[in-house]
């Protein structure tokens, strides 16, 4: 893309982490980008700072993404700011992780609203400032479809997240939004520091000792896919959820890498 394309991306959960990373390589793609947090406006400040330094417009937007009135407000200083919408990147997400047995009903609210609700509510009101050949691209997880500890609530809006993703693929097609979804391994981020707690050192070993690509993921990993969806090479995917995990749940659990 032309540095003077002026292609806008809004990525949400864009103050840490794989959000960051996606916002980040979506600006030396060319693309001018909405930062948005919800509590770290001094990070969601450096990613716009980041943004600029590579040459392109930021703008940074607070938005708790469980308030529907917040998703109004966010979607309203993106038809005020740049005024349209070329790339939708949902990457934020929060939940308890817990087990099915000790979710409450303020929980499941709460995590749905975030990754389901809010991905509803962003396709109502800013399909109409997405031009044709535009992106939607939502970060799932392998909890979507594999049993991961104390992972039910974010593991099951995955899934519907997920499902939406392909209701979205077919409804939007008439007007020439694509849209897709990325299911990421292990990235180390804050998220996966805060789940894995004192395991963590644990946890990076067994990634390395299982993947086939022998490491975590990091979030470039996945901001490199999000770039590929993002672009005109992707025309031809339609509703998929691309995984990006390095392999790691190729293995059979107990018999992979196994003493052979
Ligand atoms: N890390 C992994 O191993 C992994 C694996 C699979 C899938 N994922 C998915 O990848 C995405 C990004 O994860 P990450 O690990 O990069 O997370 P992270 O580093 O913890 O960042 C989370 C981001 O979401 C924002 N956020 C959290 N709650 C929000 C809310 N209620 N309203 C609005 N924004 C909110 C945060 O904003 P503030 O900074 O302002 O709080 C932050 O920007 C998530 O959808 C996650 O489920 C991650």
């Amino acid at each position: 893309m032309s540095s003077n394309a002026a292609k806008v991306a809004l990525v949400t959960g864009s103050s840490r982490g794989i959000g960051r990373a996606a916002a980040l390589r979506l600006a030396r793609d060319g693309y001018d980008v909405v930062v948005h947090y919800r509590r770290s406006p001094d990070l969601a400040r450096e990613t716009a700072a980041a943004v600029e330094a590579l040459g392109r417009r930021a703008w940074v937007v607070e938005a708790d993404l469980e308030d529907p009135a917040a998703v109004d407000r966010l979607a309203g200083a993106v038809r005020e700011g740049p005024g349209q919408v070329d790339v939708l990147v949902l990457a934020a997400a929060a939940t308890a992780f817990k087990t099915a047995l000790e979710v409450r009903a303020h929980h499941w609210e709460r995590t749905y609203r975030v990754v389901v609700g809010a991905l509803y509510q962003l396709v109502e009101r800013l399909v109409p400032l997405m031009p044709a050949g535009s992106a939607i691209i939502c970060i799932s997880g392998t909890g979507s479809d594999r049993v991961i500890p104390r992972y039910s609530l974010l593991g099951a809006a995955k899934a519907a997240q997920e499902a939406l993703v392909r209701y979205l693929a077919v409804e939007l097609a008439p007007l020439g939004i694509r849209v897709n979804g990325i299911s990421p391994g292990i990235i180390r981020t804050d998220s996966l520091v805060y789940y894995a707690g004192e395991a963590e050192a644990a946890l990076t070993e067994e990634a390395r000792r299982l993947s086939p690509a022998g490491r975590l993921g990091r979030p470039e990993d996945i901001a490199g896919v999000v770039a590929f969806l993002a672009s005109d090479d992707a025309d031809f995917i339609r509703g998929q959820i691309i995984v990006a995990d390095g392999g790691i749940t190729l293995g059979m659990p107990g018999l992979y890498p196994g003493p052979f």
